[in-house]
């Protein structure tokens, strides 16, 4: 037996599938998802961008693909994302002249975007990361498009138009680096205020894109208990462990212009060390031991890809490079970190 029988009386275990896996295309990772995984999360294929086409109709193809695999077989289903800046076309709140539309305009954008597609997954989705990443890097309300037109507000409206079109949906706040100290108390304060206006939002969704190396155990216990003290379930939606040290906490845009990819500087390119393999095993060993502690709290651990092949963090944060994130390695084998959280 696999993860998802060793984690049933304590969490749902979750991997984010792309649209590869999700049209069935690849029988060894359906396979291990059948044994190891009791959720699924779209990588992209339910982001504005991936739904929508230039000219605002829908494409469903991807989307209906991920949904179907889900139900073929048994898992919890996770839409991801109804408001973020990201994969969302500057079209969606610039008219032709490169001006932000009116607030009234981009509301009604929203309105349709997220009545039609939590409507067409009622029921079927179980939970939605709501809102993605408006929290910045500099612990300040993300100066995106969204906030610009609408500010703040536009949060209050994602949720409130998701739960008056599916009220059984499991609604989530999801960030990164909200695991540790600066940017957890900015997302706490965040949700104060988002709770005191009576936004239905019901959990908290901690991306957890981590290094071997941090942030701490007790830095992320502290958050932990910082959300559900707030009312909040607990979800890990995103987590993966990059092998090579900490680089969350410099600013996206300077990590991205920093490094630049060079083969004959990539350590591990032809494989990890064996010292760097330990250290990755025993960071998820502390990583899900520190879950199950906490187990009455948190609703879902999902991990962000299943096998290191497909990791988005061979594109980041220098294009290119070779990361061994995942519990599975570029064969799909299981790595010794999926034996010891196997063993936990
Ligand atoms: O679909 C196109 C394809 O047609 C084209 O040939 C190819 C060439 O580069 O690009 C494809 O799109 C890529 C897409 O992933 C699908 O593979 C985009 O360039 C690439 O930017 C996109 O990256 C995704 C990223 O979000 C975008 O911001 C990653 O796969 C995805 O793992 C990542 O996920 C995010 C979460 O949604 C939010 N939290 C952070 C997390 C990691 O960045």
């Amino acid at each position: 037996t696999g993860l998802k029988e060793a984690y049933r009386d304590r969490f749902l275990i979750g991997a984010a599938i792309n649209t590869s896996i999700a049209s069935g295309k690849h029988p060894d990772i359906t396979e291990i998802i059948q044994r190891d995984f009791s959720s699924v999360t779209p990588e992209n294929s339910m982001k504005w961008g991936s739904v929508r086409a230039a000219d605002g109709g829908w494409k469903w193809e991807e989307a209906d693909h991920f949904m179907n695999f889900a139900a073929q077989h048994n898992l919890h289903a996770v839409g991801h994302t109804l408001a973020w800046h990201g994969q969302t076309p500057d079209s969606v709140f610039k008219n032709a002249k490169g001006d932000y539309i009116k607030p009234a305009e981009l509301t009604k954008k929203m309105e349709e975007h997220i009545t039609t597609i939590v409507g067409r997954y009622k029921g079927k989705l179980h939970a939605w990361d709501a809102v993605n990443e408006a929290v910045g890097d500099d612990n300040q309300m993300r100066k995106s498009h969204y906030f610009n037109i609408l500010g703040e507000q536009f949060i209050d409206k994602a949720f409130h138009l998701a739960h008056e079109v599916d009220p059984k949906a499991h609604l989530m706040y999801n960030d990164y680096n909200i695991e540790r100290g600066g940017k957890r108390e900015a997302c706490a304060e965040l949700l104060k205020r988002l709770k005191k206006r009576g936004v239905p939002v019901q959990g908290i969704g901690i991306q957890a894109h981590v290094a071997v190396d941090g942030p701490s155990i007790s830095d992320i216990e502290k958050s932990i208990v910082a959300y559900a003290d707030l009312g909040l379930r607990v979800h890990f939606t995103e987590l993966d462990v990059d092998v090579l040290p900490q680089v969350w906490n410099l600013p996206v845009a300077e990590i991205s212009t920093r490094f630049e990819y060079k083969p004959e500087r990539d350590p591990f390119k032809s494989g990890l060390t064996k010292e760097a393999n330990d250290k990755l095993s025993s960071r998820y060993e502390e990583l899900f031991k520190l879950f199950i502690k906490h187990k009455d709290k948190i609703d879902r651990v999902t991990l962000w890809g299943v096998s290191d092949d497909a990791s988005w963090l061979n594109d980041f944060p220098i294009r290119g490079r070779t990361a061994y994130p995942l519990l599975f390695d570029r064969k799909r084998q299981p790595k010794d970190a999926y034996r010891r959280v196997l063993a936990l």
